[in-house]
């Protein structure tokens, strides 16, 4: 394990940041990746949107959450999160579960029996069913300006004036675990 490395006995492999790009990519854009956070307990969502982009000469994840999300008020308090990246389908039945109900009423580790590995860099866990990983922390925050916005997706995507905020997660590390 790495000297900066919080305790856990979870052996991983450290990789570059953008060695899974397409990978996330598609998963983003067909089923949804594990957005993951601790205020007071674990709770994971789903998040179809964001990505990975280089900013300020370092490699950044940019997760959109809206601020209605349970997910929000942790990652605005905390300042981090992780991302784990199902490589397969398996997890289909969490990510229904993740990506529809929220943590203030359920624990969803718990009702989805998935694991909380501990984050290496950041209190926060990661998810031991999937085996690709990022750790963050939030260098940068927006929340969405309605009247920059164009006027179809607003009218599509915000009906209910439920904004994202754009969180800028540096990357901390990317990593494989088996
Ligand atoms: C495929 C998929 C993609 C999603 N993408 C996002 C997203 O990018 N941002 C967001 O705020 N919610 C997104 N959601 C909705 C959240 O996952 C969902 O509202 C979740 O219950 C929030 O949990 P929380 O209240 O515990 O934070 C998505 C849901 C699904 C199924």
């Amino acid at each position: 394990m790495c000297e900066r490395c919080y305790p856990g006995n979870n052996a991983v492999k450290h990789i570059p940041y953008d060695q899974y790009l397409d990978k996330v990519n598609y998963r983003l854009s067909h089923s949804g990746v594990f957005l993951t956070s601790h205020k007071d307990k674990d709770n994971t969502m789903v998040m179809g949107w964001g990505g990975i982009t280089w900013y300020w000469r370092r490699p950044i994840f940019i997760v959109p959450v809206r601020t209605t999300r349970y997910t929000w008020h942790a990652i605005n308090e905390t300042g981090v999160f992780t991302v784990s990246v199902p490589l397969n389908d398996e997890l289909r039945e969490a990510m229904a579960f993740c990506g529809s109900k929220s943590g203030r009423d359920y624990d969803k580790f718990k009702e989805c029996n998935l694991t909380a590995l501990p984050g290496k860099f950041v209190r926060v866990p990661v998810i031991g069913e999937c085996n690709l990983h990022y750790e963050c922390k939030v260098v940068f925050k927006q929340t969405m300006e309605p009247s920059l916005l164009d006027g179809g997706i607003r009218e599509r995507h915000y009906k209910e004036h439920d904004f994202h905020t754009m969180f800028y997660g540096e990357i901390a590390a990317c990593y494989l675990t088996e």
